[in-house]
């Protein structure tokens, strides 16, 4: 199936080309504007994106994806705020904010919302634990990646090769959920 991935990030779809296209579904970048609203939730980002596309661009295939980093110490923040928090203080900022504070969890979590040209809404959901950096390392992968370290590695998921991103990450563990419903609706 052609999927069209709504957004401006080369990385996401770079991402998603790498589980899907494996299994013979095309994905392709598609810039379509649809307004990101600020919400309190991922699922709320993503569900208004998903109604103003079957008004606009009802007859296509399309996989909106909206993330976040979600720090412990922070109370969440960035959380639903990443996309902001990077357009201003970025990852630096986060850092800072953290200072030399030895409690450094966080989850990354990932909503991918699908839109079939039948009117089908779907979402699927993934979430990844690890922990911040004190300074950024790597320089594979995109956005926060640098300061990310998941559970079980001592490596950031910019110092991870893709496939090993995809195997632990939020949206690697959302396209599991995504791939197992492609599969079984046919
Ligand atoms: P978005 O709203 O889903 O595009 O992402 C919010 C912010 O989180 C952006 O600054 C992205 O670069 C960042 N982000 C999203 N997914 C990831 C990821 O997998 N790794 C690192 N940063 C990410």
């Amino acid at each position: 199936m052609e999927l069209g991935l709504v957004t401006s990030n080369a990385g996401k779809v770079h991402e998603l080309a790498a589980v899907l296209e494996p299994l013979g579904h095309e994905v392709t970048q598609r810039e379509l504007g649809y307004p990101e609203v600020q919400a309190p939730t991922l699922e709320a980002v993503v569900e208004f994106g998903l109604e103003w596309l079957a008004q606009h661009h009802p007859d296509e295939a399309l996989l909106i994806d909206d993330a976040g980093l979600f720090v412990d110490a922070l109370g969440g923040f960035p959380g639903v705020y990443s996309r902001h928090a990077w357009d201003t203080i970025g990852p630096a900022g986060v850092l800072a904010l953290l200072g030399n504070g030895e409690e450094r969890s966080a989850e990354f979590r990932c909503v991918l919302g699908l839109l079939l040209p039948d009117g089908v809404h779907q979402l699927f959901h993934g979430s990844c634990r690890g922990s911040i950096t004190r300074v950024p390392r790597g320089d594979g992968g995109f956005g926060y990646d640098p300061i990310f370290i998941p559970k079980g590695d001592e490596r950031t998921f910019a110092e991870l090769p893709l496939a090993e991103k995809n195997g632990v990450s939020h949206r690697g563990r959302a396209l599991a959920e995504l791939v197992e419903y492609l599969g079984t609706s046919g």
